[in-house]
């Protein structure tokens, strides 16, 4: 209690108000020494705040107990702002100069915590990751069948750390380790060998290797269903359903190039914990305004979508990101690797690479995001994260954002210039509607959506007076159950000020 009358840790009216979720602002909550310390393991118990499983032995509580001990416990806690760049580590040691701190709770009500959110509700478990894995590994049981010691490897959104659940499980049959064996695989008294035939070309024995694959796996692979072969493709491949584990199965021949480019995202997404985050909330938008489709088309993809916020993320200042040049410059010799005579060397060693000291809150880059797109002279530049600066289109295409490892490639050659002026438009618009929310601009009505979620509603944007001339598919389920749930953290009251933290201790 004497810290009540101390400075920050001061516990007024004002404090209790705050607790109320406000729009901008973080909260923690700190629970102190002494003999509120005497008090902690009782507050985890609290229905509500902590486990209730059947197993619990801890002896059930009166609703009128709870009330009580849910108000002393009040009485305990003040809500403490301090500034938003302000170390989180040194104001914890700043408090505790006042004694022991035993308990912090951290929680925001910012755009940034959306995002978070939406984060951890969509990003795959560690359950649907393994499964995953496991999928790949009946899929080469299959494979083996023709292809003994073939590997197929999982690839894109499933191991680069941005697969939102329900995205689809590329795979690829690696046959490249294959003739690498020092020692050929024996069974029993037999020899394995595997031998490819003279075909006219590469591409034609990725289509045989496919061709019968796909039919093997049509007729005899346990569990799929739907098999198609889309053999003329840029990239021959087989698609199927695998049922038991329920994923959208593509599966290509010797892909190890995408794979490096996943091993390259992965480690874009491990640098900053922003990243994710802000590549989430991009997709999810893209998502709940048909930007992108699991139809294929003339739809911006989810793939370069990431690359046009890892290119976001270097033009910053100073850089969140580092441009893959910078990255090839820190590989040592084990990290060389080239790949059909395509240079694909950059540093694997996250520790050999800087942090960066750049600090923008997550709103402000998502913010920023939409008004750097939504100004982008698309018409004359190229995206381009191994240099990380803008480059004169090489072709005509409306969006041109170059393969990081095949540098004549246009990963989003397909996308129309209306899908691009669609992209173009709702940029804009986010970019307002998140201005709006920052600054104070109207305020929208209590239990509206606001942030983020204000983002993904088409129809809170109509509702909001923006443009009402597109008469927009609603979101996917997925994206408006998760919207649900930032919801109920929204504010009741957005009157908080900007760039504050609040925290809260027991003293
Ligand atoms: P996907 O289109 O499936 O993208 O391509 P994704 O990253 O897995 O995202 P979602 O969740 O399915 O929408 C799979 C991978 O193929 C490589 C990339 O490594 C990508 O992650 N790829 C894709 C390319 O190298 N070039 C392309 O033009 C497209
Ligand atoms: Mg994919």
């Amino acid at each position: 209690m004497a810290a009540r009358s101390v400075g920050l840790l001061a516990r007024s009216p004002l404090c209790a108000q705050s607790r109320t979720p406000v729009r901008l602002a973080a909260v923690r909550l700190l629970s102190g020494a002494g003999p509120v310390a005497a008090d902690i393991g009782r507050e985890e118990q609290l229905p509500g705040g902590g486990e209730t499983g059947s197993e619990d032995k801890t002896p059930k509580k009166r609703f009128s107990e709870v009330q009580e001990e849910r108000r002393e416990q009040a009485q305990r806690t003040v809500l403490i702002h301090c500034p938003h760049k302000f170390s989180e580590k040194k104001f914890l040691k700043y408090l505790s100069q006042h004694g022991p701190i035993n308990n912090h709770f951290f929680y925001e009500s910012l755009v940034g915590d959306q995002l978070d959110t939406l984060l951890k509700e969509l990003q795959l478990t560690e359950e649907n990751v393994r499964l995953r894995y496991l999928t790949c590994s009946l899929i080469e049981d299959v494979a083996a069948a023709y292809f003994p010691d073939c590997t197929v490897r999982p690839f894109g959104s499933s191991v680069n750390t941005f697969g939102k659940l329900g995205c689809d499980l590329d795979m690829f049959l690696d046959l490249d380790e294959i003739g690498k064996r020092s020692t050929p695989k024996t069974v029993g008294n037999f020899l394995l060998e595997f031998q490819v035939k003279n075909v006219p070309s590469e591409r034609i024995a990725t289509q045989k290797i496919l061709s019968v694959i796909g039919e093997c796996l049509d007729h005899f692979g346990p569990g799929c269903v739907g098999v198609q072969k889309i053999l003329n493709a840029r990239c021959p491949l087989v698609r199927f359903s695998h049922q038991a584990s329920g994923f959208q199965c593509d599966l290509t021949t010797n892909n190890r190039i995408a794979l490096k480019s996943s091993e390259l995202l992965y480690l874009y997404g491990a640098l900053d914990s922003r990243v994710r985050a802000l590549v989430f909330s991009v997709r999810c938008w893209a998502r709940a305004h048909s930007l992108t489709s699991s139809i294929p088309g003339a739809w911006i993809t989810n793939f370069s979508l990431t690359m046009m916020v890892i290119f976001f993320l270097q033009r910053r200042s100073p850089p969140i990101l580092p441009t893959l040049e910078s990255l090839k410059a820190l590989a040592s010799a084990e990290d060389k690797c080239v790949i059909e005579g395509n240079n694909c060397t950059f540093v694997r060693d996250l520790n050999k690479i800087q942090p960066s000291r750049n600090t923008e809150p997550l709103e402000l880059l998502l913010k920023e995001f939409f008004e750097y797109f939504g100004n982008f002279a698309f018409n004359k530049n190229s995206i381009n994260i191994r240099q990380g600066r803008e480059q004169n289109k090489p072709d005509s295409s409306p969006l041109h954002i170059q393969n990081p490892f095949e540098t004549s490639l246009n990963i989003s050659r397909n996308v129309s210039q209306s899908q691009l002026q669609k992209f173009v438009d709702l940029a804009r618009e986010s970019a307002w509607l998140l201005q709006q929310d920052g600054e104070g601009g109207p305020a929208p009505a209590p239990r509206q959506p606001w942030g983020l979620a204000a983002l993904l509603l088409p129809s809170v944007r109509d509702s909001r007076s923006l443009s009402k001339k597109q008469n927009r598919r609603p979101a996917s389920e997925r994206i408006k159950s998760l919207l649900e749930s930032i919801k109920e953290h929204s504010p009741d009251s957005p009157t908080a000020t900007d760039g504050k933290r609040t925290m809260s201790t027991h003293t």
